[in-house]
């Protein structure tokens, strides 16, 4: 018995959405550990498509308990948003089978207009930092908030005085703020009204989260961390300021929910057999060709959060390698292997170059990460279709040697695989909660 850490090994995007929703058939609790409605992990079952930002992907199977764990950024009216329209589409979420952390910090509106504000005005001048391409869901400026402990926490909103005192603090800091940026002050008493209305819609699942977790290890429950975003987006491991505001690797699953390290038994890096990122920033193999676009064609590479879309390029092995060895990865799942059906070759990223120099990792400094060029080794392609394969024996054998090659050069095994979108269409080849 194990508990699963299901984390993202490259820029976010790689299909963890869909993996947990096929693992938690196994898991009796989901929790998210970081990040906030930035994510979009989507869900394919029997043809019916879900999209969840916030709430554990563990929500759309009945029978399961899904919180959202105190490193989680919350914005109230998104979460409430996201609960209603899945309730539309019939699956049951109340306070019976979600739990939100007592100490989750909030996401407010002024948090969503800042962080608009500052993209906007990277695209004028670099002066107050790099145009980053955020979500613009005010993830950023609400984990600043947080750390300079002037956030409103889920708790506040059972009480009124909270919630004003916790607006006057907020507000002695964003208004000069805002007054320095030219927007409009917030109006404190519109602020606090908006929030005391919404309150009694969150309060009903805020609890002690921690407490809960604690009594389902004593009874030996399975739980299932699920981490947003990538190892590539964590804010101290990642390309750096082009990142999110949060760790996404998976020692965060403990201390973004309340538990200690020596829960967390098995950790599955939820790979791509490409490369896909959203957003500015460093990316070593993009393709700005044909053969990216059809990456992006045939994959679907369209953001589900902002519709962007998604830049694609070869698998970067020295990336995804550098991944499991800061996240503890002890097995990937490499997904949209099916993308790659049809190709003649492929290309997989086995060192870089920088400055006339061979290096086998990604350096930390910004402009050395600009500067890389990818080492390239070729691997045969193969014309047979992988699409919805469920066996390992249906795959072709140059598909297994591609997968082969990039377990060597990960140092990694692969535990699962996916080939399509579909719940079903996954082959097991390790079960991580058996480890
Ligand atoms: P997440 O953020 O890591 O959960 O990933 P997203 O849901 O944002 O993006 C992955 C996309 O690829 C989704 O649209 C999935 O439905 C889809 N997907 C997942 N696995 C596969 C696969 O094996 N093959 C194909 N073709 N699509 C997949
Ligand atoms: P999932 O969980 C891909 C990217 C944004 C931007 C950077 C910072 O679906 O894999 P933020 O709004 O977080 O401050 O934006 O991070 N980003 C993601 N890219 N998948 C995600 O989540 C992402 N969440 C944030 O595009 O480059
Ligand atoms: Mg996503």
């Amino acid at each position: 018995m194990a508990n699963v850490v299901v984390i993202g090994s490259q820029w976010g995007d790689e299909g963890k959405g869909k993996i947990v929703d096929w693992l938690s058939e196994r898991a009796d609790v989901v929790v998210r550990f970081q990040g906030g409605h930035n994510a979009g992990h989507t869900l394919v079952i029997d043809g019916t498509v879900y999209k969840l930002s916030l709430l554990p992907s563990g929500i759309v199977r009945g029978g399961k308990l899904s919180i959202i764990g105190n490193g989680v950024v919350v914005d109230p009216w998104a979460l409430i948003s996201e609960i209603d329209r899945l309730k539309e589409q019939g699956v049951n979420v109340s306070p019976d089978n979600l739990i939100i952390a007592e100490n989750c910090a909030l996401i407010l509106p002024l948090h969503g207009e800042l962080d608009g504000v500052r993209e906007d005005a990277a695209n004028v001048s670099t002066k107050g930092g790099p145009k980053i391409g955020t979500t613009r869901r005010g993830i950023g400026p609400a984990y600043e908030d947080k750390v300079a402990r002037r956030a409103l926490r889920a708790c506040d909103l059972f009480s009124d005085t909270a919630i004003e005192n916790r607006v006057d603090v907020l507000l002695s800091h964003h208004n000069p703020l805002r007054r320095g940026l030219g927007v409009a002050e917030i109006n404190r008493d519109d602020l606090i009204a908006r929030i005391k209305e919404i309150a009694p819609r969150i309060t009903p699942y805020v609890k002690a989260s921690w407490r809960v977790l604690d009594a389902a290890k004593h009874d030996r429950r399975r739980i299932l961390f699920e981490g947003a975003q990538g190892t590539m987006l964590d804010v101290d491991h990642g390309t750096y300021p082009f990142v999110t505001s949060s760790n996404t690797i998976s020692s965060q699953a403990a201390g973004g929910s309340g538990t200690g390290p020596g829960n967390l038994d098995y950790v599955l890096g939820i790979t791509k057999a490409y490369t896909t990122r959203v957003g500015e920033g460093p990316f070593p193999t993009e393709l700005n060709d044909e053969v990216g676009r059809g990456l992006g064609e045939r994959g679907h590479e369209f953001g589900t959060v902002t519709g962007r879309s998604r830049r694609c390029g070869w698998f970067d092995a020295v990336m995804v390698r550098q991944a499991t060895k800061i996240g503890g990865i002890d097995g990937i799942a490499l997904t949209k292997l099916d993308v790659l059906d049809g190709m003649e070759e492929l290309k997989v990223c086995i060192a870089y170059e920088l400055d006339g120099e061979r290096i086998d990792y990604f350096p930390a400094s910004t402009e050395a990460q600009a500067r890389v060029k990818p080492v390239y080794e070729t691997l045969e392609g193969w014309s047979e279709s992988t699409f919805g394969a469920r066996s390992w024996k249906d795959l072709p054998a140059t598909a297994i040697k591609y997968i082969r090659r990039i377990e060597e050069l990960i140092e990694t095994p692969v535990a699962m695989l996916s080939t399509s979108p579909e719940r079903e269409d996954t082959i097991l080849v390790h079960d991580p909660f058996e480890d």
